[in-house]
């Protein structure tokens, strides 16, 4: 099993995934509609698994969402949250398709995962919000952030394509290689805005833009310090 491939899964890669947990379900449906390249599966499971392990309920907001996998994830793992709300500029054309072959595995996620064709700069969020994005481009993962923010809601991003021109390298570049860098200003800015910062990692074998930044307000609605194990 090759968990970077950026072909899409089909029904040829059905025996990576033989057994009965809740992944290799979701990987036999992805499988079936062949249409995500399949290291967006693997990115999907891992953030969605660690950031739940840290975040239950609230809306879901993936946003720069492609398929909108995570979306379908995030409340596979957490029936607490009501819905999902999956903003894509340009949704891939299959994206409805994969949604309704997972919708068809698991009849609960019926109308509670909603696809907005938009600039996630327009999208209006809650504090309630759980708002996510999973390799948001160069600087579009400051704007999911700065969007969290100023809702005051819970946030996590897998960074992505870091933009050494148009990112904060916070003066750090002297000791850390850029994308470190600008990815510490970011944990460090969040920090400064009054969130609690956490950071995680998804194997590097997946990809080499593997650092999760996961983020609550100090005095946000939810602090649920508990930790679940998926
Ligand atoms: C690298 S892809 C990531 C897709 C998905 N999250 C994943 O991990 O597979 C980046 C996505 O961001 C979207 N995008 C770029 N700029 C955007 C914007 N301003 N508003 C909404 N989506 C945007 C693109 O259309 C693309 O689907």
């Amino acid at each position: 099993m090759n968990r970077s491939t950026k072909s899409r899964l089909t029904v040829k890669q059905l025996s990576w995934f033989p057994g009965n947990t809740l992944f290799e379900k979701i990987g036999r449906s992805v499988c079936r509609v062949g249409t995500l390249p399949g290291k967006e599966l693997f990115e999907a499971w891992e953030v969605a698994r660690r950031v739940r392990r840290k975040f239950r309920g609230g809306r879901v907001i993936d946003l720069a969402c492609g398929h909108g996998l995570l979306a379908h994830i995030m409340l596979l793992l957490d029936d607490t949250s009501p819905e999902a709300l999956a903003v894509d500029r340009h949704l891939p054309e299959n994206a409805h398709r994969l949604s309704e072959a997972l919708i068809e595995s698991w009849p609960r996620l019926r109308q509670r995962i909603r696809y907005v064709q938009a600039d996630i700069k327009t999208v209006e969020f809650a504090s309630s919000d759980l708002i996510m994005s999973v390799h948001a481009c160069g600087t579009l993962t400051d704007t999911v952030l700065q969007k969290a923010v100023e809702a005051g809601a819970r946030v996590a991003v897998l960074p992505c394509c870091h933009d050494l021109e148009r990112c904060d390298t916070g003066g750090l570049g002297g000791w850390l290689d850029g994308p470190t860098a600008v990815d510490v200003t970011r944990a460090a800015r969040l920090r400064a805005q009054g969130y609690q910062v956490m950071t995680r990692r998804i194997p590097a074998e997946i990809t080499p833009k593997n650092r999760l930044l996961m983020g609550q307000p100090e005095n946000g609605w939810l602090s649920d310090t508990q930790t679940h194990n998926f």
